[in-house]
């Protein structure tokens, strides 16, 4: 006999006194990091014009060594990373750029930064990345890049997407922010596109204390161009003296010395890590798999998964509820699982081109059927499993799934009488509120 589930009154499951900083806290800082960084102090240099000698120049070559490119210019952040990316392409403005529809906001605000048009493309309905069927059918005369977004730590299907760029002599870019480390077919994300961009976020698998990016590519002329729109349009290359000649329209995007000190250190652990995670996470999600309705992510043959995010897919059919529409099985199993102490979230609340600052573009979110339906039907966990000690908390949190699982029946009555709003009302009500 289980305890009542905690929605009831009963004892919650994951308690805070179990969430410790050692097992969960994400990123993981050791005295490494902290030499690292209080070297950078004590000795500088202090930027990234560091003349091939700072810790700056250091974590490129490390990055660009790790991931197997020849070139990495180190950056501001993830959105810097892509738009200094489509920058050094030198697309016409007013061209098509493929984007996924289901992405952070950060894949697609670059593309409209460089005067691109993000042209939407559904994903596929198994691994949640761009459809590479669909995306085939969104090129036109004007498409001139394709940015693959390896969601949540799953390689895009790289093969179909590179003959698809081929065909129609489009460039490829991989958008890895949430993929450091995984493979696809032996190569690593961040090595495979004409031009790849990188996240070094705190929350993410290879992060930084606080903000920062990477951009890859085997092309010298590629690199050049990134390194010119970094800073002002100025050739900064190393050895030469600053001739305060602004070359191209550019901004400031550069990456600190303090960053990528404390970078360095993450990706000499990153490999380690990413091991341990993979089996962590693998033991919890089967666990989650022998649940009736629950689907786990699936890793394709050839790929490796980096798991910066879990997503879990909700069937109310399967799980025994054929009266219960989707959204209302996964909203009330989000409160009862929150109730136990879980935290499981959305993780975006509207396709991309359904988000407010895409208003005035008149894209409509029904031509995006398939990110529709895994916004409503699936829930994400974040962070915590980033650590590799969090085994005895993802533990925990299975023994949570079980316990609902258990009074599943009383749970969906509390959905049956409940008012329920699609996850893409809170759009509709910031409409209203403007
Ligand atoms: C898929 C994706 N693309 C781009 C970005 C933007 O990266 P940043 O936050 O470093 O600008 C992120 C980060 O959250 C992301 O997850």
């Amino acid at each position: 006999m289980t305890d009542r589930p905690a929605m009831f009154g009963g004892r919650k499951t994951v308690r805070r006194a179990a969430t410790t900083r050692a097992r969960i806290g994400w990123p993981v800082v050791t005295d490494e990091e902290r030499d690292a960084v209080a070297d950078v102090l004590t000795r500088g240099p202090y930027t990234s014009n560091d003349a091939g000698r700072g810790a700056v120049s250091a974590l490129e070559a490390d990055w660009a060594r790790y991931v197997g490119t020849e070139h990495c210019a180190a950056v501001a952040n993830g959105t810097a990373a892509l738009e200094l990316s489509l920058a050094a392409l030198d697309i016409e403005r007013g061209a098509e750029v493929l984007v996924p529809a289901l992405t952070f906001v950060g894949t697609a605000v670059p593309v409209v930064q460089r005067g691109l048009v993000p042209v939407f493309v559904d994903v596929d309905p198994v691994d949640y990345t761009i459809d590479p069927v669909a995306a085939e059918a969104a090129v036109t005369p004007r498409t001139r890049a394709i940015i693959a977004v390896h969601l949540h730590g799953l390689p895009c299907d790289m093969t179909a997407l590179r003959a698809l760029a081929d065909r129609h002599g489009l460039y490829l870019l991989e958008d890895a922010a949430q993929a450091q480390g995984a493979r696809h077919e032996g190569r690593r994300a961040g090595s495979m596109g004409d031009i790849n961009a990188t996240s070094l976020n705190v929350v993410k698998n290879l992060p930084t204390c606080g903000e920062g990016g990477l951009v890859t590519t085997d092309r010298e002329d590629l690199y050049e161009r990134v390194v010119l729109h970094r800073q002002f349009g100025e050739d900064l290359r190393a050895g030469a003296e600053r001739d305060y000649l602004s070359r191209v329209m550019a901004g400031n995007e550069k990456l600190s010395a303090v960053q990528a000190a404390f970078t360095s250190c993450q990706l000499r652990r990153l490999d380690a890590d990413s091991e341990r995670r993979d089996r962590v996470v693998r033991g919890f999600l089967a666990r989650l798999a022998e649940l009736p309705g629950v689907t786990v992510p699936r890793v394709p043959e050839g790929r490796t998964h980096a798991w910066h995010i879990l997503r879990l897919r909700f069937d109310p059919v399967a799980a025994g509820f054929p009266d219960v529409a989707p959204g209302v099985f996964r909203e009330t199993l989000r409160q009862a699982l929150r109730a136990e102490g879980v935290p499981v979230q959305p993780y975006q609340v509207v396709p991309l081109p359904g988000q407010p600052l895409f208003a005035s573009y008149g894209y409509r979110v029904e031509d995006f059927p398939v990110s529709l339906g895994v916004i409503e039907e699936t829930l994400t966990l974040q962070r915590w499993h980033l650590n590799p000690a969090s085994g005895p908390v993802l533990d925990l949190c299975a023994d949570a799934f079980e316990k609902v699982w258990t009074h599943l029946d009383d749970v969906v009555e509390v959905g049956r009488n409940t008012p329920y709003l699609p996850p893409w009302h809170k759009v509709a009500a910031l409409k209203e509120a403007a």
